[in-house]
């Protein structure tokens, strides 16, 4: 069988923007979901994972929509891109789907879009040749929410397919759904080259994006937007949250557009070549607003948080959706050991289990094997 592998993402920055039509700078990870794939003469969906020992799932494609409620979750995913590409009337009969993955699941660094994206470039390759990247996306993004059923917005999906070994991708989600040219840039990032690492801590305190509280977020932003009478956050101007009346929808809204602002001024010191402990502050500002703001973050991040500060970080944020998963870190590399104790110290220290920390260097994105 030939196989693909699509990565999952660190996002640098710009967390709970995409789905305001808003800026993000995710990187892609050395980890990701290798999809081993090829047809099949009988007209059968055969899935395996290696992560899912001695279970098959197996039917008859046009028995996906009927048949998803009784999936396991996992494999609603990669059914779920089997079931895109036949909406759109691509021939996907007999497949046979054996799946592998490195990134840890629960820990919001994007295994399931890895899984979708891994699963979405193998369908293109063997029935679909003409799709393009944004098409590509496209179907990932749809298959994680209308068939797995989690509402989140294009940012995993985008830099799962996107992003590009030694660069931060800065996608501009509004002129992307609007199919605009400029919508994406690669920005040159090289953490290493400047005596610098990445960490990640994974906190190993899952989260869940099915759960219900990102679906609200996702509503009070909107509803925000409308009070304000714009189509999305992405248009409010700096003064616009303070016109909201309502404490939670303000504060909302002003994480979503100092956030984008946030991603910007990241973006426009890292093409200018500067310094990237520069953006430090930066990265840790955007914590505190995720926590204080947005109310996304948990114990276990703000503590990895504090702990790397405290160690010399140049700053430190919880990545992805939040309610729990990881918290990145940007460490001198000789600090590299310092701060990776002081994370674990503190975890020993309140009574948590061990979290997984760990390097990470932007990475290579979508790509057949071979
Ligand atoms: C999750 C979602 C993304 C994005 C982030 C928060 O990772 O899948 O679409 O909304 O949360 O930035």
């Amino acid at each position: 069988m030939d196989r693909w592998i699509a990565p999952g993402r660190v996002n640098i920055i710009g967390e709970h923007t995409d789905y305001n039509d808003g800026f993000v700078l995710p990187i892609a990870l050395s980890l990701g979901v290798v999809c081993a794939a090829a047809s099949r003469a009988d007209p059968r969906v055969v899935l395996t994972s290696a992560q899912r020992p001695g279970e098959i799932v197996e039917m008859a494609p046009d028995e996906l929509a009927a048949q998803r409620d009784r999936l396991p979750r996992w494999a609603r995913y990669p059914l779920g891109v089997v079931h895109e590409f036949r909406l759109r009337g691509y021939p996907v009969g007999g497949l046979s789907l054996d799946l592998d993955g490195t990134v840890p699941i629960g820990a919001g660094l994007s295994s399931s879009a890895a899984l979708c994206c891994a699963v979405t470039l193998a369908l293109r390759d063997l029935y679909a040749p003409d799709l393009g990247e944004r098409a590509l996306i496209e179907i990932a993004h749809a298959a994680e929410n209308r068939f797995a059923g989690v509402p989140t917005g294009l940012l995993d999906q985008a830099a799962s397919i996107l992003c590009a070994a030694g660069h931060a991708l800065l996608l501009d989600v509004r002129a992307f759904t609007a199919a605009n040219t400029g919508a994406t840039e690669q920005i040159p990032f090289d953490p290493a080259g400047h005596g610098l690492a990445l960490l990640v801590a994974d906190t190993g305190h899952p989260h869940d994006l099915s759960d219900g509280a990102y679906a609200e977020r996702r509503a009070q932003c909107a509803a925000a937007a409308t009070a304000l009478g714009l189509p999305s956050l992405r248009a409010a101007v700096p003064t616009d949250p303070a016109r909201l009346t309502d404490d939670l929808l303000r504060r909302r809204a002003r994480h979503v557009v100092t956030e984008n602002a946030r991603v910007v001024a990241v973006a426009d010191g890292l093409r200018a070549g500067a310094d990237p402990r520069a953006i430090g502050p930066l990265l840790t500002a955007s914590h505190t607003s995720l926590r204080d703001d947005f109310e996304v973050s948990a114990p276990a991040l703000d503590l990895a948080v504090e702990a790397a500060l405290g160690a010399g970080a140049h700053g430190a944020r919880m990545i992805g959706g939040g309610f729990g998963g990881s918290v990145l870190a940007l460490v001198d590399h000789t600090a590299t050991d310092r701060v990776r104790d002081a994370i674990l110290d503190s975890f020993a220290a309140a009574g948590l289990d061990a979290p997984r920390v760990f390097p990470v260097e932007p990475a290579a994105g979508a790509r057949r094997l071979d």
